[in-house]
Protein backbone atom coordinates (compact mmCIF):
# COMPACT_ATOMS: atom_id res chain seq x y z
CA UNK A 1 0.00 0.00 0.00
CA UNK A 2 1.25 3.71 -1.16
CA UNK A 3 1.41 5.60 2.38
CA UNK A 4 3.62 8.47 1.17
CA UNK A 5 5.22 10.23 -1.45
CA UNK A 6 3.02 9.23 -3.72
CA UNK A 7 2.03 11.74 -6.90
CA UNK A 8 -1.30 10.74 -8.86
CA UNK A 9 -1.21 12.18 -11.72
CA UNK A 10 -4.33 12.48 -14.30
CA UNK A 11 -3.91 12.94 -17.51
CA UNK A 12 -6.90 14.28 -19.37
CA UNK A 13 -7.22 16.71 -16.72
CA UNK A 14 -9.21 19.48 -18.70
CA UNK A 15 -12.37 16.56 -19.53
CA UNK A 16 -15.44 15.47 -18.69
CA UNK A 17 -14.27 12.45 -17.23
CA UNK A 18 -12.13 14.12 -14.85
CA UNK A 19 -14.00 16.62 -13.62
CA UNK A 20 -16.87 15.03 -12.97
CA UNK A 21 -15.60 11.50 -11.63
CA UNK A 22 -11.66 11.31 -10.95
CA UNK A 23 -11.52 14.23 -9.22
CA UNK A 24 -14.50 14.21 -7.19
CA UNK A 25 -13.59 10.81 -6.09
CA UNK A 26 -9.96 12.01 -5.56
CA UNK A 27 -11.30 14.41 -3.18
CA UNK A 28 -13.83 11.93 -1.62
CA UNK A 29 -10.77 10.54 -0.28
CA UNK A 30 -8.75 13.09 0.37
CA UNK A 31 -11.17 14.47 2.82
CA UNK A 32 -11.65 11.17 4.39
CA UNK A 33 -7.78 10.66 4.85
CA UNK A 34 -7.51 8.02 2.64
CA UNK A 35 -4.99 9.12 0.19
CA UNK A 36 -1.21 9.04 1.08
CA UNK A 37 -0.52 11.27 3.56
CA UNK A 38 1.78 13.66 1.27
CA UNK A 39 -0.35 13.27 -1.87
CA UNK A 40 -0.02 15.64 -4.48
CA UNK A 41 -2.21 15.50 -7.86
CA UNK A 42 -0.80 16.88 -10.88
CA UNK A 43 -3.34 17.40 -13.75
CA UNK A 44 -1.92 17.64 -17.20
CA UNK A 45 -3.99 18.37 -20.84
CA UNK A 46 -3.17 20.28 -23.76
CA UNK A 47 -5.31 23.64 -22.56
CA UNK A 48 -3.42 26.34 -21.64
CA UNK A 49 -4.59 27.29 -18.51
CA UNK A 50 -3.11 28.79 -15.35
CA UNK A 51 -2.84 27.65 -11.65
CA UNK A 52 -6.52 29.37 -10.39
CA UNK A 53 -8.07 28.55 -13.80
CA UNK A 54 -7.19 24.69 -13.31
CA UNK A 55 -8.29 25.24 -9.64
CA UNK A 56 -11.53 26.72 -10.60
CA UNK A 57 -12.25 24.20 -12.94
CA UNK A 58 -10.89 20.89 -11.38
CA UNK A 59 -13.27 21.74 -8.59
CA UNK A 60 -15.83 22.71 -10.05
CA UNK A 61 -17.94 19.34 -9.59
CA UNK A 62 -17.07 19.77 -5.71
CA UNK A 63 -20.40 20.99 -4.20
CA UNK A 64 -20.98 22.89 -1.31
CA UNK A 65 -24.35 23.49 -1.16
CA UNK A 66 -24.96 24.94 2.45
CA UNK A 67 -21.39 26.53 2.86
CA UNK A 68 -20.51 24.10 5.32
CA UNK A 69 -17.27 25.56 6.84
CA UNK A 70 -15.74 21.80 7.44
CA UNK A 71 -16.32 20.72 3.70
CA UNK A 72 -15.32 24.35 2.57
CA UNK A 73 -12.06 24.09 4.44
CA UNK A 74 -10.97 20.37 2.76
CA UNK A 75 -11.71 21.87 -0.20
CA UNK A 76 -9.14 24.47 0.00
CA UNK A 77 -6.99 21.77 1.07
CA UNK A 78 -7.49 20.06 -1.74
CA UNK A 79 -6.93 22.38 -4.24
CA UNK A 80 -3.42 22.82 -2.51
CA UNK A 81 -1.85 19.66 -3.44
CA UNK A 82 -3.37 20.52 -7.03
CA UNK A 83 -1.23 21.66 -9.71
CA UNK A 84 -0.72 21.68 -13.78
CA UNK A 85 1.26 21.19 -16.41
CA UNK A 86 -0.32 22.04 -20.17
CA UNK A 87 1.09 19.71 -23.16
CA UNK A 88 0.60 17.95 -25.91
CA UNK A 89 -0.17 14.47 -25.44
CA UNK A 90 1.99 12.71 -28.95
CA UNK A 91 5.20 14.97 -27.66
CA UNK A 92 8.00 13.60 -25.67
CA UNK A 93 9.44 17.09 -24.44
CA UNK A 94 5.93 18.41 -23.01
CA UNK A 95 6.68 14.84 -20.91
CA UNK A 96 10.09 16.34 -20.32
CA UNK A 97 8.21 18.88 -19.05
CA UNK A 98 5.65 17.36 -16.97
CA UNK A 99 8.68 14.80 -15.70
CA UNK A 100 10.36 18.13 -14.17
CA UNK A 101 7.28 19.25 -12.64
CA UNK A 102 7.39 15.81 -10.57
CA UNK A 103 11.05 15.54 -9.96
CA UNK A 104 10.43 19.24 -8.53
CA UNK A 105 7.56 17.80 -6.06
CA UNK A 106 9.64 14.80 -5.25
CA UNK A 107 12.53 16.88 -4.67
CA UNK A 108 11.57 17.91 -1.00
CA UNK A 109 10.28 14.20 -0.55
CA UNK A 110 12.26 12.41 2.55
CA UNK A 111 13.10 9.46 1.22
CA UNK A 112 14.18 8.80 -2.39
CA UNK A 113 11.57 6.23 -3.20
CA UNK A 114 9.02 7.88 -5.17
CA UNK A 115 5.27 6.58 -6.73
CA UNK A 116 3.78 7.87 -9.02
CA UNK A 117 0.05 6.88 -10.68
CA UNK A 118 -0.83 8.02 -14.21
CA UNK A 119 -4.77 8.62 -14.33
CA UNK A 120 -5.45 8.24 -18.15
CA UNK A 121 -9.05 10.35 -18.34
CA UNK A 122 -7.89 10.36 -22.10
CA UNK A 123 -9.94 9.61 -25.38
CA UNK A 124 -8.90 6.32 -27.09
CA UNK A 125 -7.18 8.42 -29.86
CA UNK A 126 -4.72 9.37 -27.39
CA UNK A 127 -3.88 6.28 -25.24
CA UNK A 128 -0.96 4.86 -26.93
CA UNK A 129 1.10 7.46 -27.54
CA UNK A 130 0.64 8.89 -23.76
CA UNK A 131 1.39 5.79 -22.46
CA UNK A 132 4.21 5.75 -24.24
CA UNK A 133 5.73 8.89 -23.25
CA UNK A 134 4.90 8.53 -19.93
CA UNK A 135 6.85 5.06 -20.15
CA UNK A 136 9.86 6.90 -21.59
CA UNK A 137 9.52 10.46 -20.17
CA UNK A 138 7.96 9.76 -16.91
CA UNK A 139 8.95 6.52 -15.06
CA UNK A 140 10.65 6.37 -12.07
CA UNK A 141 13.35 3.85 -11.54
CA UNK A 142 14.94 4.65 -8.57
CA UNK A 143 12.85 2.22 -6.16
CA UNK A 144 9.34 2.98 -5.96
CA UNK A 145 5.95 1.80 -7.67
CA UNK A 146 4.76 3.41 -11.18
CA UNK A 147 0.58 2.51 -12.14
CA UNK A 148 -1.12 3.14 -14.87
CA UNK A 149 -4.71 3.42 -14.53
CA UNK A 150 -6.64 3.60 -18.18
CA UNK A 151 -10.70 3.39 -18.63
CA UNK A 152 -12.51 1.88 -21.82
CA UNK A 153 -13.40 1.97 -25.09
CA UNK A 154 -10.99 -0.63 -25.17
CA UNK A 155 -10.98 -1.06 -28.90
CA UNK A 156 -14.30 -1.82 -30.68
CA UNK A 157 -14.19 -5.40 -31.24
CA UNK A 158 -11.53 -8.59 -30.63
CA UNK A 159 -8.85 -7.66 -32.88
CA UNK A 160 -8.70 -3.51 -32.04
CA UNK A 161 -8.75 -4.17 -28.34
CA UNK A 162 -5.99 -6.57 -28.99
CA UNK A 163 -3.83 -3.98 -30.97
CA UNK A 164 -4.89 -1.23 -28.06
CA UNK A 165 -4.07 -3.94 -25.53
CA UNK A 166 -0.50 -5.64 -27.22
CA UNK A 167 0.33 -1.93 -27.49
CA UNK A 168 0.06 -0.48 -24.28
CA UNK A 169 1.64 -4.17 -22.96
CA UNK A 170 4.96 -2.48 -24.67
CA UNK A 171 5.48 -0.32 -22.04
CA UNK A 172 3.42 -1.16 -19.01
CA UNK A 173 3.38 -4.80 -17.32
CA UNK A 174 -0.05 -6.42 -16.43
CA UNK A 175 0.69 -5.92 -12.83
CA UNK A 176 1.29 -1.60 -13.88
CA UNK A 177 -2.07 -1.48 -15.42
CA UNK A 178 -5.40 -1.28 -13.48
CA UNK A 179 -8.39 -1.23 -16.48
CA UNK A 180 -11.17 0.60 -14.66
CA UNK A 181 -15.08 -1.34 -15.31
CA UNK A 182 -16.50 1.38 -13.03
CA UNK A 183 -19.36 -1.16 -12.21
CA UNK A 184 -17.09 -2.88 -10.44
CA UNK A 185 -16.79 -0.74 -7.85
CA UNK A 186 -20.27 -0.11 -7.19
CA UNK A 187 -21.41 -1.71 -3.48
CA UNK A 188 -24.06 -3.90 -4.68
CA UNK A 189 -21.81 -5.29 -7.19
CA UNK A 190 -19.04 -5.73 -4.85
CA UNK A 191 -21.41 -7.22 -2.22
CA UNK A 192 -22.34 -10.05 -4.47
CA UNK A 193 -19.45 -12.20 -3.63
CA UNK A 194 -20.89 -11.92 -0.18
CA UNK A 195 -24.67 -12.60 -0.88
CA UNK A 196 -23.42 -15.55 -3.15
CA UNK A 197 -20.76 -17.11 -0.78
CA UNK A 198 -21.67 -16.36 2.94
CA UNK A 199 -25.24 -17.77 2.75
CA UNK A 200 -25.80 -21.36 2.40
CA UNK A 201 -29.40 -20.91 1.35
CA UNK A 202 -28.61 -18.88 -1.42
CA UNK A 203 -25.70 -20.83 -3.18
CA UNK A 204 -28.15 -23.85 -2.91
CA UNK A 205 -30.67 -22.40 -5.18
CA UNK A 206 -28.11 -21.19 -7.21
CA UNK A 207 -27.91 -23.36 -10.70
CA UNK A 208 -30.53 -24.39 -13.38
CA UNK A 209 -32.23 -26.55 -11.25
CA UNK A 210 -34.17 -23.54 -9.29
CA UNK A 211 -33.36 -20.91 -11.57
CA UNK A 212 -35.76 -20.49 -14.05
CA UNK A 213 -33.99 -16.88 -16.12
CA UNK A 214 -31.82 -13.96 -14.71
CA UNK A 215 -32.27 -10.40 -16.42
CA UNK A 216 -29.97 -7.93 -15.70
CA UNK A 217 -31.26 -4.41 -16.27
CA UNK A 218 -29.52 -1.23 -17.06
CA UNK A 219 -31.91 1.49 -17.64
CA UNK A 220 -31.15 5.48 -17.91
CA UNK A 221 -34.04 8.34 -18.29
CA UNK A 222 -31.90 10.52 -20.43
CA UNK A 223 -30.78 10.64 -24.13
CA UNK A 224 -27.10 10.78 -25.56
CA UNK A 225 -27.64 14.67 -25.27
CA UNK A 226 -24.73 16.02 -26.52
CA UNK A 227 -22.70 12.74 -26.14
CA UNK A 228 -23.98 11.61 -29.53
CA UNK A 229 -20.77 12.35 -31.75
CA UNK A 230 -18.67 9.55 -29.43
CA UNK A 231 -22.34 7.34 -28.78
CA UNK A 232 -22.84 6.86 -32.81
CA UNK A 233 -19.65 5.20 -32.91
CA UNK A 234 -19.91 3.02 -30.39
CA UNK A 235 -23.62 2.15 -29.57
CA UNK A 236 -25.37 0.57 -26.49
CA UNK A 237 -23.91 -2.79 -26.76
CA UNK A 238 -20.42 -1.00 -26.20
CA UNK A 239 -21.08 1.27 -23.74
CA UNK A 240 -23.04 -0.59 -21.34
CA UNK A 241 -23.77 -4.44 -22.08
CA UNK A 242 -19.76 -5.63 -23.17
CA UNK A 243 -18.43 -4.34 -20.31
CA UNK A 244 -20.78 -3.18 -17.25
CA UNK A 245 -23.48 -5.76 -17.37
CA UNK A 246 -21.38 -8.71 -18.61
CA UNK A 247 -18.82 -8.12 -15.34
CA UNK A 248 -21.94 -8.69 -13.28
CA UNK A 249 -22.76 -11.53 -14.95
CA UNK A 250 -19.97 -12.63 -14.09
CA UNK A 251 -19.79 -12.21 -11.04
CA UNK A 252 -23.09 -13.36 -10.48
CA UNK A 253 -22.28 -16.59 -12.00
CA UNK A 254 -18.78 -17.75 -11.45
CA UNK A 255 -17.46 -20.47 -9.52
CA UNK A 256 -16.55 -19.67 -5.69
CA UNK A 257 -12.92 -18.90 -6.00
CA UNK A 258 -10.47 -20.35 -3.84
CA UNK A 259 -9.65 -17.23 -1.90
CA UNK A 260 -10.22 -13.34 -2.23
CA UNK A 261 -7.60 -12.73 -4.35
CA UNK A 262 -7.08 -11.20 -7.40
CA UNK A 263 -5.97 -13.75 -9.58
CA UNK A 264 -8.53 -16.10 -7.68
CA UNK A 265 -11.66 -14.21 -8.60
CA UNK A 266 -10.11 -13.68 -12.02
CA UNK A 267 -9.51 -16.71 -13.25
CA UNK A 268 -13.20 -17.65 -12.09
CA UNK A 269 -14.54 -14.80 -14.11
CA UNK A 270 -12.19 -15.54 -17.40
CA UNK A 271 -13.14 -19.13 -17.04
CA UNK A 272 -17.19 -18.43 -16.47
CA UNK A 273 -16.65 -16.22 -20.03
CA UNK A 274 -15.35 -18.52 -21.67
CA UNK A 275 -18.29 -21.14 -21.56
CA UNK A 276 -20.07 -18.32 -23.48
CA UNK A 277 -20.53 -19.02 -27.04
CA UNK A 278 -21.13 -15.53 -28.86
CA UNK A 279 -24.22 -14.37 -28.92
CA UNK A 280 -26.94 -15.48 -32.04
CA UNK A 281 -28.47 -12.69 -33.98
CA UNK A 282 -31.99 -14.36 -32.54
CA UNK A 283 -31.02 -13.50 -29.63
CA UNK A 284 -30.79 -9.81 -30.01
CA UNK A 285 -33.48 -6.87 -29.61
CA UNK A 286 -32.33 -3.89 -30.65
CA UNK A 287 -34.13 -0.36 -30.38
CA UNK A 288 -33.86 3.50 -30.80
CA UNK A 289 -35.34 6.35 -28.91
CA UNK A 290 -37.80 8.36 -30.86
CA UNK A 291 -39.08 11.85 -30.06
CA UNK A 292 -42.34 12.21 -27.72
CA UNK A 293 -43.01 14.65 -24.91
CA UNK A 294 -41.23 17.39 -26.33
CA UNK A 295 -38.09 15.52 -25.60
CA UNK A 296 -35.98 14.66 -28.58
CA UNK A 297 -35.48 11.80 -30.65
CA UNK A 298 -31.60 10.37 -30.71
CA UNK A 299 -31.46 11.59 -34.86
CA UNK A 300 -32.64 15.11 -33.74
CA UNK A 301 -29.05 15.13 -32.11
CA UNK A 302 -27.02 17.32 -33.96
CA UNK A 303 -23.94 15.56 -33.40
CA UNK A 304 -25.67 12.29 -34.66
CA UNK A 305 -25.36 11.29 -38.64
CA UNK A 306 -28.90 11.34 -40.08
CA UNK A 307 -30.33 8.11 -40.48
CA UNK A 308 -28.24 6.35 -38.42
CA UNK A 309 -29.28 3.05 -36.81
CA UNK A 310 -26.72 2.81 -33.87
CA UNK A 311 -29.19 1.16 -31.16
CA UNK A 312 -29.51 3.07 -28.03
CA UNK A 313 -31.19 0.19 -26.42
CA UNK A 314 -30.89 -3.78 -26.22
CA UNK A 315 -31.54 -6.66 -24.69
CA UNK A 316 -29.21 -9.64 -25.36
CA UNK A 317 -29.61 -12.95 -24.35
CA UNK A 318 -26.75 -15.08 -23.12
CA UNK A 319 -26.07 -18.51 -22.67
CA UNK A 320 -23.29 -20.48 -20.02
CA UNK A 321 -22.68 -24.19 -21.09
CA UNK A 322 -21.26 -25.58 -17.37
CA UNK A 323 -23.37 -27.80 -15.51
CA UNK A 324 -24.70 -25.23 -12.90
CA UNK A 325 -25.94 -22.90 -15.89
CA UNK A 326 -27.30 -24.97 -19.07
CA UNK A 327 -30.71 -24.03 -20.47
CA UNK A 328 -30.87 -20.99 -18.57
CA UNK A 329 -30.94 -17.37 -19.91
CA UNK A 330 -29.13 -14.63 -19.13
CA UNK A 331 -31.07 -11.15 -20.38
CA UNK A 332 -29.19 -8.68 -20.79
CA UNK A 333 -30.96 -5.70 -21.43
CA UNK A 334 -30.04 -1.82 -21.31
CA UNK A 335 -31.52 1.54 -23.07
CA UNK A 336 -30.93 5.16 -22.92
CA UNK A 337 -34.05 7.43 -22.47
CA UNK A 338 -35.90 5.37 -20.75
CA UNK A 339 -38.87 5.59 -17.91
CA UNK A 340 -36.76 5.56 -15.22
CA UNK A 341 -32.89 5.13 -13.54
CA UNK A 342 -32.26 2.09 -12.49
CA UNK A 343 -29.78 -0.78 -12.49
CA UNK A 344 -30.89 -4.21 -10.92
CA UNK A 345 -30.51 -8.09 -11.12
CA UNK A 346 -33.14 -9.99 -11.24
CA UNK A 347 -33.36 -14.03 -10.47
CA UNK A 348 -36.50 -15.38 -11.33
CA UNK A 349 -37.06 -18.79 -9.96
CA UNK A 350 -38.70 -21.73 -11.62
CA UNK A 351 -42.67 -22.70 -10.71
CA UNK A 352 -43.48 -24.46 -7.51
CA UNK A 353 -44.24 -28.28 -8.99
CA UNK A 354 -48.48 -27.77 -9.41
CA UNK A 355 -50.20 -29.97 -7.18
CA UNK A 356 -51.17 -28.14 -4.30
CA UNK A 357 -51.05 -24.79 -5.47
CA UNK A 358 -51.69 -23.68 -8.62
CA UNK A 359 -50.98 -20.27 -10.31
CA UNK A 360 -49.20 -18.68 -7.44
CA UNK A 361 -46.54 -16.49 -8.32
CA UNK A 362 -42.78 -17.18 -8.63
CA UNK A 363 -40.01 -16.41 -6.37
CA UNK A 364 -37.76 -13.33 -7.12
CA UNK A 365 -34.35 -12.07 -6.13
CA UNK A 366 -33.81 -9.06 -6.99
CA UNK A 367 -30.85 -7.29 -6.54
CA UNK A 368 -30.65 -3.65 -7.09
CA UNK A 369 -27.52 -2.25 -7.48
CA UNK A 370 -29.28 2.09 -8.18
CA UNK A 371 -30.66 3.88 -6.77
CA UNK A 372 -30.97 3.08 -3.34
CA UNK A 373 -29.38 -0.26 -2.98
CA UNK A 374 -31.37 -3.36 -1.89
CA UNK A 375 -31.76 -6.80 -1.96
CA UNK A 376 -35.66 -8.37 -1.56
CA UNK A 377 -36.94 -11.90 -2.42
CA UNK A 378 -40.40 -11.81 -3.56
CA UNK A 379 -41.79 -14.91 -1.46
CA UNK A 380 -45.46 -16.39 -1.14
CA UNK A 381 -46.73 -16.25 2.27
CA UNK A 382 -49.96 -16.99 3.84
CA UNK A 383 -52.67 -14.46 3.70
CA UNK A 384 -52.89 -13.88 7.63
CA UNK A 385 -56.53 -14.98 8.80
CA UNK A 386 -58.71 -17.99 8.96
CA UNK A 387 -58.21 -19.39 5.53
CA UNK A 388 -55.41 -20.69 3.46
CA UNK A 389 -53.96 -18.68 0.80
CA UNK A 390 -51.00 -17.63 -0.79
CA UNK A 391 -50.21 -13.94 -1.37
CA UNK A 392 -46.68 -12.95 -3.03
CA UNK A 393 -44.66 -10.93 -0.33
CA UNK A 394 -41.25 -9.69 0.06
CA UNK A 395 -38.35 -10.50 2.48
CA UNK A 396 -36.60 -6.84 2.39
CA UNK A 397 -33.76 -5.30 3.09
CA UNK A 398 -33.37 -2.20 1.95
CA UNK A 399 -30.15 -0.34 2.75
CA UNK A 400 -31.26 3.06 3.49
CA UNK A 401 -33.40 1.00 6.31
CA UNK A 402 -31.11 -1.22 7.68
CA UNK A 403 -27.75 0.93 7.11
CA UNK A 404 -29.27 4.23 8.62
CA UNK A 405 -25.85 5.86 8.85
CA UNK A 406 -23.68 4.11 6.39
CA UNK A 407 -21.85 6.22 4.26
CA UNK A 408 -21.63 4.19 0.17
CA UNK A 409 -18.91 5.14 -1.34
CA UNK A 410 -18.64 6.31 -4.61
CA UNK A 411 -17.28 3.67 -7.55
CA UNK A 412 -14.76 5.74 -8.45
CA UNK A 413 -13.48 5.86 -4.92
CA UNK A 414 -13.66 2.35 -4.52
CA UNK A 415 -11.56 1.62 -7.42
CA UNK A 416 -8.73 4.45 -7.53
CA UNK A 417 -8.34 3.51 -3.60
CA UNK A 418 -7.90 -0.42 -4.62
CA UNK A 419 -5.25 1.08 -7.00
CA UNK A 420 -3.33 2.53 -4.37
CA UNK A 421 -3.40 -0.94 -2.65
CA UNK A 422 -2.13 -2.54 -5.62
CA UNK A 423 -5.37 -4.62 -5.43
CA UNK A 424 -6.36 -6.00 -8.96
CA UNK A 425 -9.57 -7.60 -7.85
CA UNK A 426 -12.53 -5.23 -9.27
CA UNK A 427 -10.12 -4.53 -12.40
CA UNK A 428 -10.40 -5.96 -15.87
CA UNK A 429 -7.36 -8.46 -16.58
CA UNK A 430 -6.32 -8.87 -20.04
CA UNK A 431 -7.68 -12.18 -21.07
CA UNK A 432 -10.65 -11.18 -19.47
CA UNK A 433 -11.26 -8.48 -21.87
CA UNK A 434 -10.67 -10.59 -24.63
CA UNK A 435 -13.04 -13.27 -23.80
CA UNK A 436 -15.77 -10.61 -23.18
CA UNK A 437 -15.14 -9.10 -26.92
CA UNK A 438 -15.83 -12.58 -28.32
CA UNK A 439 -18.84 -12.98 -26.64
CA UNK A 440 -19.97 -9.56 -28.66
CA UNK A 441 -17.93 -9.42 -31.45
CA UNK A 442 -20.11 -11.17 -34.27
CA UNK A 443 -23.24 -9.61 -33.68
CA UNK A 444 -21.58 -6.27 -33.18
CA UNK A 445 -19.83 -6.95 -36.49
CA UNK A 446 -23.46 -7.61 -38.35
CA UNK A 447 -24.74 -4.00 -36.18
CA UNK A 448 -21.83 -2.45 -37.96
CA UNK A 449 -22.72 -3.74 -40.98
CA UNK A 450 -19.63 -5.93 -41.69
CA UNK A 451 -21.82 -8.90 -41.99
CA UNK A 452 -24.04 -8.08 -44.90
CA UNK A 453 -27.04 -5.47 -44.71
CA UNK A 454 -27.44 -3.32 -41.17
CA UNK A 455 -29.70 -4.45 -39.25
CA UNK A 456 -32.44 -1.94 -38.40
CA UNK A 457 -33.15 -0.91 -34.67
CA UNK A 458 -37.01 -0.96 -33.49
CA UNK A 459 -38.14 1.87 -32.31
CA UNK A 460 -39.31 3.42 -28.86
CA UNK A 461 -40.35 6.65 -27.21
CA UNK A 462 -38.09 8.45 -25.41
CA UNK A 463 -39.51 8.41 -21.35
CA UNK A 464 -40.77 4.86 -22.45
CA UNK A 465 -40.08 1.28 -21.07
CA UNK A 466 -38.32 0.59 -24.08
CA UNK A 467 -40.08 -1.15 -27.38
CA UNK A 468 -42.70 -2.49 -27.46
CA UNK A 469 -41.12 -5.78 -28.53
CA UNK A 470 -39.34 -6.05 -25.34
CA UNK A 471 -42.42 -8.04 -23.18
CA UNK A 472 -42.47 -10.90 -26.10
CA UNK A 473 -38.54 -10.57 -26.24
CA UNK A 474 -38.01 -11.70 -21.98
CA UNK A 475 -41.48 -14.18 -22.24
CA UNK A 476 -39.64 -16.13 -25.23
CA UNK A 477 -36.88 -16.97 -22.90
CA UNK A 478 -39.27 -17.86 -19.71
CA UNK A 479 -39.44 -14.74 -17.62
CA UNK A 480 -43.11 -14.37 -16.32
CA UNK A 481 -44.51 -10.94 -15.39
CA UNK A 482 -45.36 -10.85 -11.79
CA UNK A 483 -49.34 -11.30 -10.95
CA UNK A 484 -51.42 -8.34 -11.31
CA UNK A 485 -51.49 -6.08 -8.59
CA UNK A 486 -48.25 -7.12 -6.84
CA UNK A 487 -45.80 -4.17 -6.16
CA UNK A 488 -42.91 -4.08 -4.35
CA UNK A 489 -43.69 -1.42 -1.55
CA UNK A 490 -40.90 1.35 -2.33
CA UNK A 491 -39.81 3.11 1.48
CA UNK A 492 -38.85 6.34 0.59
CA UNK A 493 -36.36 7.44 3.77
C1 LIG B 1 -20.57 4.89 -18.71
C2 LIG B 1 -21.28 5.06 -20.02
O1 LIG B 1 -19.59 3.90 -18.80
O2 LIG B 1 -21.51 4.54 -17.72
C3 LIG B 1 -22.38 6.08 -19.92
O3 LIG B 1 -20.34 5.44 -21.02
C4 LIG B 1 -23.30 5.76 -18.77
O4 LIG B 1 -23.12 6.14 -21.13
C5 LIG B 1 -22.51 5.50 -17.50
O5 LIG B 1 -24.17 6.85 -18.59
C6 LIG B 1 -23.41 5.00 -16.39
O6 LIG B 1 -22.71 4.96 -15.18
P1 LIG B 1 -23.48 5.07 -13.81
O7 LIG B 1 -22.44 4.89 -12.78
O8 LIG B 1 -24.12 6.44 -13.80
O9 LIG B 1 -24.51 3.99 -13.79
Amino acid sequence: ELKENTIIIVLGASGDLAKKKTLPALFGLFRQSFLPRDVKIVGYARTKMDHAEFLKRGTSYLKNPNDDPELSKSIDDFKSVLSYVAGDYEDGSAFDNLNQHLEEIESHYQSKECNRIFYLALPPSVFIPVAKNLKEHCYVTKGGINRIIVEKPFGKDTESARELLGSLKKYWTEDETFRIDHYLGKEMVKNLLVLRFANVAMNAAWDKNSISNVQITFKEPFGTEGRGGYFDEFGIIRDILQNHLLQVLSVLAMERPVSFAAEDIRDEKVKLLRAIPPIERDDVLLGQYVSANGKPGYLDDDTVPRNSVCPTFAAATLWIHNPRWEGVPFILKAGKALNEAKVEVRIQFKDVTQGIFKDIARNELVIRIQPSEAVYLKLNAKTPGLYTRAMPTEMDLTYKRRFVDAQIPEAYEALILDALKGDHSNFVRHDELDVAWKIFTPILHWIDGLAGPRPRPVTYPYGSRGPKELDPFVSKYGFKRASEGYVWPVVSL
